[in-house]
């Protein structure tokens, strides 16, 4: 092959990648979310894609911009359309990278109106919305899958269960404790738990070059 081609490393491969935040409806105007930004999984989106990826991108709520237009963006808006858009791409999919903030519980009825103010507190009652990631795991063939684990207390510890209970073969961890790292900044600092339970640990940097890291060690795996 000629060296114009060898720059591809991802020619032909077929990426499903979660980015962004979800958005639980509690009524037609309100809803239960997080800060999450989307640079994280935008940033993986665009450097496969470079790296000549086939990426479809499903997103939650974000103000980013893609600057790939090869990229397939699928926006949705609660934990469930952004499960429901996973699975349908999974089958076809050679890697899977879930780096979304998936909200963990959404209302159980979602008011038809608007809720009025009232005397005293209001009570909301959540129900815990699907696993994505576990589900993928489950169902999980050919596919590289990849997680993210955001942990404040036992950080490794916890990245490893959750690698093992959803099947996965890489969980980067996500520190909150450093400066540099977290949900709306540009940098990130992240540890690698890999399916044999090594942890490397890498230096705090901005988030395009810890996408390279994660692709690059993508690229390593599933060569192999
Ligand atoms: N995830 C998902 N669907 C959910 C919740 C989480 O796909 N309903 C994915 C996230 O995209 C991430 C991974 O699971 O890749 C871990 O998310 P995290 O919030 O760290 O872990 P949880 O399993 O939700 O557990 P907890 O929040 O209690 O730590
Ligand atoms: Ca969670």
């Amino acid at each position: 092959e000629n060296d114009l081609l060898k720059k591809l490393p991802l020619r032909g491969k077929k990426f499903l990648i979660t980015a962004g935040p979800t958005y639980e409806a509690i009524d037609p105007v309100r809803f239960i979310g997080n800060h999450s930004s989307g640079k994280m999984g935008y940033a993986i989106a665009e450097t496969a894609a470079e790296l000549g990826a086939e990426v479809v991108l499903i997103s939650g709520p974000s103000a980013l911009k893609l600057e790939n237009d090869f990229i397939k963006i699928i926006r949705v808006t609660s934990a469930e359309e952004m499960y429901n858009a996973a699975h349908e791409y999974f089958n076809k999919s050679d890697v899977a990278i879930l780096s979304a903030a998936v909200a963990d519980y959404r209302p159980a009825d979602v008011a038809s109106e608007k809720i009025k103010k009232k005397t005293g507190a209001l009570t909301l009652q959540l129900t815990k919305t699907k696993d994505i990631l576990a589900s993928l795991g489950q169902i999980k063939k050919q596919q590289f899958l990849v997680g993210f684990a955001l942990e404040t207390q036992n950080e490794e510890e916890n990245a490893k269960l959750k690698l093992k209970k959803k099947n996965l073969d890489l969980i980067v961890l996500n520190s909150l404790r450093d400066e540099g790292a977290g949900f709306q900044v540009d940098t990130n600092k992240i540890t690698f738990i890999t399916k044999d339970n090594k942890v490397l640990p890498f230096p705090v940097k901005p988030k395009k070059e810890v996408a390279e890291d994660i692709l690059k060690y993508i690229i390593e795996q599933t060569n192999a």
